[in-house]
């Protein structure tokens, strides 16, 4: 498919920021899975590095590889994050947890100097929203929070398993995806989100990724955010 071909470039153009010595940050979702399938590559070829994945699935599938690996319990700080995202917009602004790691992901890139998001054409948008915003709730509070997230004008879905079970992320909550349609104001809802009770963590990635490799085609694309510019 093209954009798994679009996925795999912008994976292997993030390899430029990786160098040896690094604590590497490992993201989620398939655009991460291809970086770190390259990454792990370069480890067989000699790069000394250690990965702090994002998730258990990309746990098992770095230490697979033969990836070395730490925990945030032995390093606190990680120079480099490379992960995926569901929507850009042009300030650099992210929706990410299609995935339902947005958890672990947002605390990765938290603790990163670098964060680079890595995405095929169709993660590229004017204005946020058209993905559906992944918010993962304590299942306590879950009826409560939806019809806080309603009362915002958001049609919300509890996210399920195939077998129609509610999807569960890897520290046992929920996920609500809550579709706004064109989010206007992003900073603002997250500030909503942040003051919820009950919302253990929102998917609005805002001021945290430095550099964006957009693949269109096999054009690599490398924005940066405004801050970080040359
Ligand atoms: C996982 C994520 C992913 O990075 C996001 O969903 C993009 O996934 P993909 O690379 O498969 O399109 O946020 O929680």
């Amino acid at each position: 498919m093209a954009n798994d071909r679009e996925k795999e470039a912008a994976a292997r153009a993030s390899l430029q920021f990786i160098k040896d010595g690094q604590v590497v940050g490992l993201g989620t979702g398939s655009t991460a899975a291809y970086f770190i399938q390259l990454l792990g590559e370069q480890v067989k070829n000699g790069l000394r590095i250690r990965g702090i994945p994002s998730s258990d699935r990309s746990r098992e599938q770095a230490a697979a590889l033969g990836i070395p690996l730490t925990t945030l319990d032995e390093c606190q700080m990680i120079d480099v994050t490379v992960d995926g995202a569901d929507e850009v917009d042009p300030q650099l602004r992210l929706i990410k947890g299609g995935g339902g790691a947005l958890l672990r992901e947002k605390i990765v890139a938290s603790a990163t100097k670098q964060l680079v998001i890595v995405a095929d054409a169709s993660k590229r948008v004017p204005v946020l929203g058209r993905f559906p915003l992944p918010v993962e709730v304590i299942k306590f509070a879950q009826a409560l929070v939806v019809k806080e997230i309603e009362a915002l004008g958001a049609e919300v879905g509890v996210r399920l398993r195939a077998d129609g079970k509610p999807f569960l992320t890897d520290e046992n909550n929920h996920i609500l995806d809550c579709q706004f349609g064109q989010i206007p104001d992003a900073d603002g809802l997250a500030r909503q989100f942040s003051d919820m009770p009950g919302v253990v963590e929102h998917g609005l990635f805002i001021g945290m990724a430095r550099v964006v490799l957009i693949a269109n085609g096999d054009e690599v694309s490398e924005l940066r955010a405004q801050r970080y510019k040359a």
